[in-house]
């Protein structure tokens, strides 16, 4: 992070470093806006990969904690043992092992910003005592028996529909109702318009610089062809497709429809229109895959074997759905 970039104003068509001017996107700035200089916890959805912790991070770059920790906790990557201790910290001799006093992630992030990521995969005695650390702003670490004051802006993010998880009991109405004090719903790309060409360009450029390339760009077919698919994984999904594409088209400056071999030929999703796909079996059967995978290949870290295990199956079988679905393991490398 550069102070600079922190405190120079926002660009008014790329405000915060974000790519887009779609009328969702321009709502999302005006959102972000009004929080950047309160203390209000703020609760990011959207699909996966529509850039939650990208918006999170700006929140932290644009706003009056800058030059505060900006710590990054994500809830579905450690069982709750763990977890806990992570969160709240322990001191020496608290349980078996714990040799040393160990800071918490709130007192790391003391005055700064803590991301809680995947909060939907929260376990509900973990809830419990987030919510009355999000109360009362002080914690007790583990073996300690005294609360201590800290002064922590919460942003957490979810692609869980919380509420529904609420009406099922898996997640406490109370620590929702104080986590979505301020939401911000991060628009699906498809619903993006003219953004998904303003990205891939920007993709393009950036990788094109990377690999040594000039002279690059999409033909008229490839960018059609773009902004008629549906893109299950979002900016995510188009970033990866963008960098396949460049390595395909190694004997070439054009990038063709051809270098993009995962969109489907029938497919005519157009923004603006019902999905074609709705209610397909294959559709949704695939939507749940690829989201699966990509929950595992979280909490494994991009570790592949490890996922591959957790799922049980065999690694090239992994591997044939990560390019299936344009899913990059190495995204998940913390
Ligand atoms: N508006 C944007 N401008 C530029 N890059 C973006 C934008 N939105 C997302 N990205 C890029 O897309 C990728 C995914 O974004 P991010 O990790 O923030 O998504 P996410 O919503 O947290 O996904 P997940 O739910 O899977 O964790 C990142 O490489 C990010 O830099
Ligand atoms: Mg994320």
């Amino acid at each position: 992070m550069t102070t600079n970039k922190a405190i120079s104003r926002p660009e008014p068509d790329n405000p915060y470093a974000l790519i887009g001017s779609s009328p969702l996107m321009k709502q999302v700035y005006r959102l972000i806006s009004k929080v950047l200089h309160s203390d209000a916890n703020i609760l990011l959805t959207g699909e996966t990969g529509t850039g939650k912790e990208l918006v999170a991070r700006a929140i932290h770059e644009y706003g009056h904690r800058r030059t505060q920790p900006f710590v990054v906790q994500n809830c579905a990557s450690l069982p709750d043992g763990l977890l806990e201790s992570e969160l709240f910290g322990y001191k020496k001799g608290a349980f078996t092992g714990a040799d040393r006093h160990h800071q918490g992630m709130f007192d790391a992030a003391n005055n700064g910003i803590l991301f809680l990521d995947e909060i939907g995969d929260l376990p509900l005695t973990l809830q419990a005592k987030l919510l009355r650390v999000l109360q009362e702003q002080e914690v007790r670490p583990l073996g300690d028996t005294q609360y201590h004051k800290i002064n922590v802006r919460v942003i957490a993010a979810t692609h869980r529909n919380l509420e529904a998880m609420v009406a099922l009991g898996e997640f406490r109405s109370d620590l929702y109702y104080r986590l979505a004090h301020f939401p911000i719903e991060l628009p699906a790309l498809r619903d993006r318009g003219d953004d998904i060409q303003k990205l891939a360009v920007s993709f393009l450029d950036e990788s094109a610089r990377r690999e040594g390339r000039t002279g690059l760009h999409l033909s008229a077919a490839a960018e059609k062809a773009l902004q008629s698919y549906d893109f299950p994984g979002n900016v995510r999904e188009l970033k990866s497709m963008i960098e396949r594409a460049i390595l395909l088209a190694d004997d070439t400056e054009i990038i063709e429809r051809s270098h993009f071999p995962n969109i489907p030929e029938t497919n005519t999703f157009s923004v603006g229109s019902a999905s074609p796909h709705g209610g397909v079996l294959k559709e949704l059967v695939d939507r749940f895959e690829r989201q699966l995978l990509i929950d595992s290949l979280k909490k494994y870290r991009g570790n592949q074997q490890n996922t591959a295990d957790a799922l049980g199956v065999a690694r090239r079988t992994l591997l044939y759905k990560l390019s299936k679905y344009n899913i990059n393991s190495r995204d998940w490398r913390g």
